[in-house]
């Protein structure tokens, strides 16, 4: 993060994700919407801190653990070394921070949360009896269960009875309703926010933040007996990895100064109550902010359930990378499936976009205007010229890309940016530079339709940066904007409507087709 302003960092977080198992593409979903969102703001010149991470501890993990014939924390550390942060590397996730809630400066400041809540009076000894779902790590009620199991993971609940540590979450009722009414952006989209309300209106129990029956936790500091519920635990992590509770001059307590509140938490619907109720209430208990934002995406469905690794449905990021490249992964579920609203994936559709959008309108305007200024002008980008009609269209565009994806419309923001780069299309198609270059008498002319065709391909590039960032930077060199203009992570958004940057005389090369025919898929 860059220093010297006082100002307060945009900070996004995913969630930390468990470790019983390797990612999916429903785990990436979340964690690409993340990285492009944080890759947007950065360059619109903010501050941005980007943080995800795994959540280690509770019975889920210690199972699988167990079944592996492993000590918990070896489980852990492999699965996050071999297979967590590969992952995210491979994805070209720019992250800041990630955290594990089994490291010491998480599991310390969550006892130091945990202590203050207790000394003012918001946590109580009892018992907590009814059924629990290992695999949400969930307290349910009735109403939650299908014939006795649970309705996300179709699998028999466990009956507890233990004496737990509780959390007066019920006194929190009335603040949450009034938050979320004075602050309805506060939970996204409109229909997660009425699920919340209508949750918080129907009545909540106090919420049992301790169990003593397994110790693959954080020992609750005044009862050493038991461990810290897990979701306490891991909800915490969105502090706890920027400082909470740190003294405000050390440098934990100036991080925080600088990063809270988050400005959005993303998470998937499966996870929203925990997030947009019970988080909230910790934070009110102990007299932190809340976050300002709590955004509830649908789910990646496979027959039409939620694809999850419980259910075997999980299907590898890789198995779609390896087939269309890094990048037109990032592109394809942002693009293709509203946020908000769950989707299905299909290889048929992927393969149209793949080829329509990608290949055809972005990749070949781009190969096809560095084919002909390297043949009509050995090479150099010609001198400035302007169209209107591609000088209003751009700034439009960059307006609606803004609005629609600093408002998680992924798909509107990505939907705007090819739609002009069809019309550039359009430009070209029409102005026949290839035409032109038979005679002589046009040069002018054909100088500035293949200006105009670059300064629209140098914005795309910018634009399309934070969602495909190999692709663009391959092309940005390519037009050899990074020699004449710097790197293209640097390039504002604010000012990439502007017509004319792409100074002439820039060298132009020749470089590997962006998005290269797909093989026949066997199968
Ligand atoms: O719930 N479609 O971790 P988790 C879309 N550790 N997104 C999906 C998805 C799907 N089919 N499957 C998973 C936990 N996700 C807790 C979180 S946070 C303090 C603790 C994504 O490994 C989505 O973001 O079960 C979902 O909310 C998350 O993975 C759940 O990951
Ligand atoms: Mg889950």
């Amino acid at each position: 993060m860059s220093s010297g302003s006082d100002s307060k960092a945009f900070y996004l977080t995913t969630p930390i994700y468990y470790v019983n198992d390797a990612p999916h593409i429903g785990h990436a979903y979340t964690t690409v919407a993340g990285d492009v969102l944080t890759r947007w703001h950065r360059q619109r010149g903010e501050d941005v801190w980007f943080l995800t991470g795994t959540d280690e501890h509770g019975e889920k993990v210690l199972n699988t653990a167990n079944e592996n014939n492993v000590s918990p924390q070896e489980w852990c550390d492999k699965l996050v070394e071999d297979k967590w942060k590969p992952n995210w590397r491979a994805l070209n996730i720019a992250n800041d921070d990630f955290i594990r809630t089994t490291e010491p400066r998480h599991m310390e400041r969550v006892q130091k949360f945990m202590q203050l809540l207790k000394d003012n009076g918001h946590i109580y000894a009892g018992k907590f009896e009814g059924p629990y779902c290992v695999g949400c790590e969930e307290f349910k009620l009735p109403g939650d269960l299908d014939d006795g199991k649970c309705k996300v993971h179709g699998k028999p609940v466990k009956m507890l009875s233990e004496d737990n540590w509780f959390f007066k979450l019920s006194a929190f009722i009335p603040q949450l309703l009034k938050h979320y009414k004075e602050n309805p952006e506060a939970c996204q989209p409109e229909s997660a926010r009425n699920e919340v309300v209508a949750f918080l209106e129907g009545g909540v129990r106090d919420l049992s933040i301790s169990r003593s029956t397994f110790d693959w936790g954080i020992p609750v500091p005044w009862d050493t007996d038991q461990v810290i519920y897990v979701w306490f635990d891991a909800l915490l992590n969105y502090a706890t990895a920027v400082g909470l509770g740190d003294d405000p001059t050390s440098e934990g307590g100036k991080k925080f100064a600088k990063t809270w509140p988050a400005d959005v938490h993303l998470v998937g619907k499966d996870i929203l109550r925990f997030h947009a109720v019970i988080w909230p209430a910790m934070l009110m208990a102990a007299g932190v902010p809340v976050p300002r934002k709590v955004f509830a995406h649908g789910w990646l469905l496979v027959g039409g359930e939620k694809m999850s690794k419980s259910k075997l449905t999980g299907i590898a990021p890789s198995e779609i990378t390896d087939h269309f490249g890094v990048d037109a992964f990032r592109y394809y579920f942002l693009r293709a499936i509203p946020f908000g609203s769950d989707g299905s994936f299909s290889w048929e559709d992927m393969s149209a976009r793949y080829t329509s959008e990608l290949a055809n309108d972005f990749g070949n305007l781009a190969s096809r205007l560095i084919a002909m200024i390297e043949k009509y002008c050995d090479g150099a980008i010609p001198g400035v010229a302007q169209d209107e009609g591609l000088t209003t269209a751009l700034a439009a565009t960059v307006k609606k890309a803004d609005e629609a994806i600093c408002a998680l419309d992924f798909q509107g923001g990505i939907g705007a940016i090819m739609e002009y780069c069809k019309k550039v299309n359009g430009y070209v198609t029409e102005k026949e530079p290839w035409a032109m270059a038979k005679d002589p008498a046009n040069t002018a002319e054909l100088n500035k339709v293949l200006y105009n065709t670059a300064e629209s391909v140098r914005a795309l590039a910018v634009l399309l940066h934070p969602v495909m960032p190999e692709t663009t930077q391959k092309l940005w060199k390519a037009l050899g904007a990074e020699a004449t203009m710097g790197d293209i992570a640097h390039q504002k958004i604010s000012s990439v409507a502007t017509w004319g940057q792409l100074p002439a005389g820039s060298r132009v090369t020749k470089g590997a087709v962006l998005f290269p025919r797909l093989e026949e898929k066997s199968e």
